[in-house]
């Protein structure tokens, strides 16, 4: 009763923040995201009646009580489902740094899921595995799928999963991401969702999101990079609007985030296709096409804070493989 996945973070262009039911994770609107290539988790789940608790280790270390306690409620989802009540162990390894706004959840979540329904021995469809990831986190139901993703927002758990929008060879869109922190963030995202109703300017956002869900859709469809990054960038600070004036109040970015966030609009002056989007953290996404990837690559070493830049790329979605951790 053992299995072992792959999953990919992803990069939102329009955003999830905010929950119609914060235990469901059922959002309060849709979101389009692309699954990147090399931001991965591995992670291998086996249920064993020797076991008398759950053992958990996450990059060589057991998580905090928190972290270690959202996994066990997502195991004990999965258990019930497929009417199995065994303890499991749970090896999980990230090739990137987690807790700073990389969403290690959703590729965690998505391998977790995956991983823990085929050591139960489930038979489940795409559709299916999206809707039990939410459950985990609410951006693993899109790392379900690889390349372009919608998450239609549904008001009912049965409703509200991921399709793909389109295969990772449909666009090379580049992610070069800016790390300027690689510290654990203040506020989790969990914990934001819940405030982000507190804004005066929440329903605003509402109703821009509903009209460029379609544009992104579109745009990637097509393959309109201005209309996608155009959108992308005004969405996230839309979101980053929503975040500072919530009650508390929530400000993820440094002062290298601004930074960034200028010079992303000086290149684009300058006539490169670049456009910034920024997710619950500090570190900043530069949305690009291949030909710029190079230059945009060493011009962001020389910006002060930047301490590494990844460059990403559309990715598969989750995948079981046969190489097991333990
Ligand atoms: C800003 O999926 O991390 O990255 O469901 O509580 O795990 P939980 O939240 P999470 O929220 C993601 C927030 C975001 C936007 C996005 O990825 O859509």
């Amino acid at each position: 009763m053992k299995g072992t996945a792959v999953a990919r973070a992803n990069i939102a262009f329009i955003k999830y923040w905010g929950n119609l039911n914060d235990d469901l994770r059922l959002p309060m609107n849709g979101s389009i995201s692309m699954t990147l290539d090399r931001l991965r988790t591995v992670t291998t789940v086996e249920f064993s009646p020797a076991l008398a608790e759950d053992e958990i280790e996450v990059d060589g270390e057991e998580p905090s009580p928190a972290a270690k306690a959202r996994i066990v409620a997502h195991l004990d989802r999965l258990r019930t489902l497929a009417g199995k009540p065994l303890k499991a162990q749970v090896v999980s390894v990230n090739d990137f740094p987690t807790g700073v706004g990389l969403a290690s959840s959703a590729s965690g979540f998505a391998a977790l899921t995956l991983a823990a329904a085929a050591a139960l021995e489930m038979e489940l469809e795409d559709r299916e595995l999206s809707l039990l990831a939410r459950l985990g986190s609410g951006s693993a139901t899109r790392s379900i799928w690889g390349g372009y993703v919608e998450w239609v927002a549904g008001a009912k758990h049965e409703d509200s999963f991921a399709s793909q929008i389109a295969p990772p060879e449909h666009w090379e869109i580049c992610d070069c991401i800016a790390l300027v922190s690689t510290e654990a963030k203040e506020v989790a995202s969990s914990e934001g969702h819940k405030l982000a109703q507190s804004s005066p300017l929440y329903s605003a956002r509402l109703s821009q999101v509903r009209e460029d869900l379609d544009r992104v859709r579109e745009a990637i469809l097509i393959r309109d990079f201005e209309s996608l990054g155009s959108v992308a960038e005004r969405e996230t600070l839309s979101l980053h609007a929503i975040m500072m004036t919530s009650q508390p109040s929530l400000l993820y970015w440094t002062p290298a985030t601004v930074r960034v966030m200028k010079e992303v609009r000086n290149w684009r002056e300058e006539g490169r296709s670049v456009y910034f989007t920024i997710d619950a953290g500090p570190n900043v996404h530069l949305l690009t096409l291949p030909p710029y990837v190079g230059e945009i690559e060493r011009a962001l070493g020389e910006v002060e804070g930047v301490k590494q830049v990844i460059v990403c790329r559309p990715g598969q979605g989750a995948r079981l493989i046969e190489e097991h951790l333990f």
